[in-house]
């Protein structure tokens, strides 16, 4: 048999053919335009993730033996707003995951009903990009818009529900709108009335590897595939990588360094950071998971290299990078604010420590090291929380650079292991899609056949103490510059 993942990122949306085996027949990747209508605001519009997929689909299909093809399902990027009419016409564009545009409806969430309350009722606490603020945004900006809504979902969802016509979610995605009470995996009666909105407009809740229902069967003939291919309800992009590289059960650490950054702790049992700065989601493996989100990780290099340096040879850049753990320049990666652990929309991206002889190499150098600084900030707070970690994987674009991958296990002092395949969501999506096939009894036995590790990257004790220096001082910068943020907004 064979299963499709399909990963709806920020950039791209990225196809994945795989069998039952976990042999990887064939990838393909469309990409599609991300606006920023305004400084800090960030959008999309659904319909190119459709018309992106539908593409991608027959490239993918191509000399595969389609009749083998039994599901489909997703990693898709979190938290997104997706608005639908009566006549299932997309309202507005997209509100990402990386918009900023919801401080004050932010600041109403934890401030006047209260953080106490929303961790109470949801596991979490009010940040920027969750949807809940969104819709607030969108109820007191677009009033207008808001009286047309009748269905409310993900961005996955939205492809979900043109392929199969099945308006539904799942537990681990739906954690990021702040509707959910985490716990209990149900929506949260209060939540809803607090943003005047009723369960109607709310997908079915579904966990992650439940079948939603077939493929429809105009597009089912249109791309060779029969029409009782599974549709899986998938998770979202973290929790889908969490599968794809074996981060299930207990305890179980994965890091992902794609357009966002994140470290993933699954854990068996439901628990809500104090603070609020890592997030309390159910994961899609049946379990829960503590989550900490930078908003800017690969993007940070992305942008260096493409806009600032306007190089496409990442390698040779990196290449010129040679006294790791000396370099005195230091890069806060807030280039979209930031969420774990500050929890900031007017933090901004910073070089600091520039002197006469610091090179295009050091620039480069810090730009990756401030993206893992900024891994060991979450890292520190769930350490601060009790988890005991003993090891990571890492996944994501930003995962395929050794260097990077050595500066993370030395700046968090932990081994890191590489899976075999760093198509973390999209390899999830499928493994999502063979448990609601049959073809494993649970996530856990999918990921325990399916999940290899080429290698481990471990620290190396030397570096680690040269790295601990640089990070005391880099843990300094941000609570200094956070005033200057406040005014330069
Ligand atoms: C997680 C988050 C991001 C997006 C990226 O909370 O906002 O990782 O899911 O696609």
């Amino acid at each position: 048999m064979l299963f499709i993942g399909v990963d709806l990122g920020t950039s791209s949306v990225k196809l994945l053919l795989m069998d039952e085996a976990g042999k990887i027949h064939n990838t393909v990747s469309k990409e599609y335009p991300l606006f920023f209508p305004h400084p800090g605001w960030s959008e999309q519009r659904p319909q190119d993730w459709f018309d992106m997929t539908m593409e991608g689909l027959p490239e993918l299909l191509e000399g595969a033996d389609r009749s083998q093809v039994a599901g489909i399902s997703f990693g898709g990027q979190m938290h997104g707003l997706v608005i639908l009419d009566e006549n299932d016409e997309v309202i507005r564009p997209a509100i990402l995951w990386n918009d900023g545009r919801t401080m004050k409806e932010t600041d109403y969430l934890n401030n006047v009903i209260g953080k106490q309350k929303l961790a109470d009722l949801t596991g979490n606490i009010a940040f920027a990009g969750f949807t809940a603020p969104k819709i607030l945004w969108v109820k007191e900006n677009e009033p207008d818009n808001f009286a047309k809504i009748c269905k409310i979902m993900l961005p996955k969802d939205y492809l979900c529900y043109k392929l199969s016509g099945a308006f539904a979610t799942d537990v681990s995605d739906a954690s990021g709108m702040l509707l959910l009470d985490v716990k209990n995996r149900c929506w949260s009666p209060e939540m809803l009335k607090i943003c005047g909105i009723s369960e109607q407009q709310l997908p079915h809740l579904y966990e992650s590897y439940e079948k939603v229902g077939t493929l429809k069967s105009d597009i089912a003939a249109q791309l060779g595939l029969s029409d009782n291919v599974v549709i899986a309800a998938g998770a979202g992009d973290n929790a889908a990588a969490a599968v794809g590289t074996g981060t299930v059960g207990s305890g179980a650490c994965n890091i992902s360094l794609g357009t966002s950054g994140t470290i993933f702790i699954s854990s068996d049992k439901y628990s809500v950071d104090p603070n609020g700065a890592l997030h309390s989601f159910d994961h899609a493996d049946g379990t829960y998971h503590l989550m900490g989100c930078m908003l800017s990780a690969a993007s940070c290099n992305k942008w260096w290299m493409d806009e600032i340096l306007q190089t496409k040879d990442y390698a040779a850049e990196q290449a010129a990078i040679e006294k790791l753990g000396e370099n005195h320049v230091f890069y806060l990666p807030y280039l979209m604010g930031e969420r774990s652990p500050w929890n900031n929309p007017n933090a901004r991206a910073t070089f600091i420590g520039m002197t006469m002889d610091s090179t295009r190499a050091d620039m480069t150098q810090a730009v990756l090291e401030g993206v893992a600084f900024a891994v060991r900030d979450m890292y520190e707070v769930a350490k601060s929380l009790g988890t005991d970690i003993a090891r990571t994987k890492i996944c994501g674009g930003g995962a395929k650079s050794p260097l990077w991958r050595k500066m993370v296990a030395n700046i968090l002092n932990l081994p890191v292991d590489i899976p075999v395949s760093e198509e973390g969501p999209g390899m999830g999506g499928a493994m999502l899609a063979m448990v609601a096939c049959g073809a494993y009894a649970s996530v856990e036995e999918a990921a325990s056949a399916i999940v290899k590790v080429a290698g481990t990257e471990e620290p190396d004790p030397e570096l680690v103490a040269k790295y601990e220096a640089r990070y005391q001082q880099f843990k300094a910068i941000y609570p200094a510059l956070k005033p200057v943020f406040d005014v330069i907004v």
